[in-house]
């Protein structure tokens, strides 16, 4: 695969107006997720729910892409049809979580580090014959006392790069995401200045390994209020701040940047993008890799009938992706 055909499915992926859709919760956090509506973690419910959000009428209007669990990339509609074509019918790029989720980082209480980079160059092989076309790494930085350390920063920038190295060795785009979290009262000061420290230390990871950022994308947590910080930035604030801390650190040969919504609530996730892409343009396409902030309202209802609400919660999915598409224009109306 040419760094050309990396650039074009980037570029795809941040098409104008056309975010992403995260459906990739490992079994452990779709477990979180039906627990609190009440339906049962079995594989058929898990299957069902991916189902009624992937077949979401006119879902390509305002989705570019999704990104898949291992398990789901595997899977099939009720009438047998693999999602992976599905999606390619419907014009969503198929792309698939191939971390290993957070472990403790040695030394370093209360911090993590992601793993899975043993066997990835092969399981990137197959994921790529299943279809997908872009890969997903999540790094967790926590802020508390003395927290983050260099060392934690370091470590999970060095693995992102590895595996960004990995995807593009096997035709993927690699989504590098280095989150962090809104958890802690901490204020949006703090937030601005680890995640400028994270960002820093990615791109240099990123270039230290060769990875071509013409054929990468970066999934970026915005900059906010700790959530039991007693003073919380208002919409303008956390654009303005999370713009500066992009601005500062990010290449503007990146293709695009797309968020995570973190637990902000649907109406914050949309509201900020919104008012950054107000302030444009930027050096880059700003849009939306939302897991929560898309699924949360449709997966409440769909919870209620399995069967009978499929339609109905697919027309919520379907709002919040124009929602969300409107304001990675800067034209959402509020
Ligand atoms: P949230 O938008 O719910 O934070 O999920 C995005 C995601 O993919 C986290 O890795």
């Amino acid at each position: 695969m040419s760094i050309d055909q990396l650039a074009e499915t980037a570029q795809a992926m941040v098409a104008a107006g056309k975010g992403i859709i995260a459906i990739d919760e490992s079994t452990n956090t779709i477990k979180k997720r039906f627990d609190s509506v009440g339906v049962e973690n079995t594989e058929e419910h898990r299957r069902a729910y991916r189902e009624m959000l992937l077949t979401t009428p006119n879902l390509g209007e305002h989705i570019s892409g999704a990104i898949l669990y291992d398990e789901t990339l595997r899977q099939k509609t009720r009438d047998g049809k693999p999602f992976s074509l599905v999606m390619a019918q419907a014009g969503i790029i198929p792309g698939i979580k191939v971390d290993k989720g957070p472990v403790a980082l040695a030394g370093f209480p209360g911090e993590v580090v992601t793993e899975g980079l043993d066997g990835l160059r092969d399981r990137l092989k197959e994921y790529a014959t299943l279809g997908a076309r872009f890969a997903k790494w999540r790094a967790v930085i926590t802020i508390g006392d003395d927290m983050p350390s260099g060392s934690c920063i370091e470590a999970n920038s060095h693995a992102l790069a590895r595996y960004a190295a990995l995807c593009q060795e096997q035709g993927l785009v690699p989504m590098v995401e280095p989150e962090v979290l809104m958890d802690g009262d901490h204020d949006i000061d703090v937030c601005y200045e680890v995640t400028e420290v994270t960002l820093r230390s990615l791109f240099g990871a990123l270039y230290e390994h060769n990875v071509m950022l013409e054929g990468t994308i970066l999934k970026a947590s915005m900059v906010v209020s700790g959530k039991d910080c007693a003073e919380q930035a208002g919409v303008e604030e956390v654009a303005e701040a999370t713009l500066r801390c992009l601005k500062s650190t990010v290449p503007a040969a990146l293709p695009g940047i797309v968020f995570l919504s973190g637990g902000q609530s649907d109406r914050d996730a949309t509201a900020h993008l919104d008012a950054m892409n107000r302030l444009g343009p930027h050096p880059w396409p700003l849009s939306f890799s939302y897991g929560r902030a898309m699924q949360s309202a449709a997966l409440k209802i769909w919870a209620k009938d399995l069967v009978a609400n499929v339609a109905e919660a697919q027309k919520m999915v379907h709002a919040r992706a124009r929602d969300n598409g409107l304001a990675a224009l800067g034209q959402w109306a509020g």
